[in-house]
């Protein structure tokens, strides 16, 4: 028997969802077409998503575009990547503008071709000032390389005196991160049947929940979003703490 999806908003939503967006390539191949179509079906898939994100109040949207082991793919898929990415920027401008949505960007961005940069720029400066939601691009993003860029950055500060090793904490070392003043994420979703995080906010995961579905990215639509988030919605967030202790907290009763 199939489990029917309630379309209705979901009690507790995430405050920041991450979504490791896979299996593009897998559906062109499903249909005998080439692996681009799969991508270009995928930011159709990113339209339908931010807007439901939007929709449903979510502030924090983190979507996985490009990773930085993404840049050893055969040369033209890479080019097409970048320019599915121009047209998407060149295309949502006034999308983001209207609905207030700032754009954001993390990773390595100075190795994205100057045209993709110079646009991806301009945009994040178009929409500096939206505050009711921020989507998030990972492009050229690695996770152990923004831990070890971070490492480096406070290392040089203790060495210039600007920072004793005593100050170096979780929180201290979290500011050095791309998303210093992003929450951590509450729900990362991955699609197309794969479970594991591909170098993905190594760090800032550390209490996320997980959904993984079989479904590819170019079909995760509205109701396959409301599922992972109907999903999460039953779950039980401890934090380490005791399944008592969490309802005490809720019910109020904790001394
Ligand atoms: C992974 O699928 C997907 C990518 C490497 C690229 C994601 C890009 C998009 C969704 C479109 C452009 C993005 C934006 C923001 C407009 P895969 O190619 O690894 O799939 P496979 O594992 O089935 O081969």
């Amino acid at each position: 028997m199939t489990k029917t999806i309630s379309l209705k908003k979901p009690a507790n939503l995430p405050r920041h969802l991450a979504i490791i967006m896979d299996g593009n390539g897998r559906w062109a191949r499903k249909r005998y077409m080439p692996r681009i179509m799969g991508h270009r079906q995928g930011a159709k898939a990113v339209k339908e998503i931010v807007t439901a994100v939007r929709e449903l109040n979510i502030p924090y949207l983190t979507l996985y575009a490009f990773s930085k082991e993404n840049w050893s793919r055969p040369r033209e898929e890479v080019e097409a990547l970048m320019d599915l990415l121009y047209d998407y920027l060149k295309r949502e401008i006034d999308e983001l503008l209207g609905n207030r949505i700032r754009l954001r960007a993390i990773g390595e961005l100075d190795r994205l071709p100057p045209r993709v940069s110079t646009l991806l720029f301009e945009t994040m400066e178009k929409t500096a000032k939206n505050y009711e939601m921020q989507l998030i691009l990972a492009l050229s993003y690695g996770s152990r390389s923004e831990i070890a860029e971070a490492a480096k950055r406070i290392a040089q500060k203790c060495i210039r005196g600007e920072l004793s090793p005593a100050d170096i904490d979780e929180k201290l070392f979290a500011s050095f991160l791309y998303t210093a003043d992003i929450p951590d994420p509450d729900l990362i979703i991955r699609t197309s049947g794969e479970q594991r995080l591909s170098n993905f906010l190594l760090y800032q995961a550390a209490y996320s929940e997980f959904y993984m579905t079989k479904t590819l990215w170019p079909d995760f639509d509205k109701k396959e979003l409301l599922k992972a988030l109907h999903d999460f919605s039953r779950r039980e967030r401890r934090f380490g703490k005791t399944s008592e202790q969490i309802y005490l907290k809720c019910t109020g009763s904790e001394s």
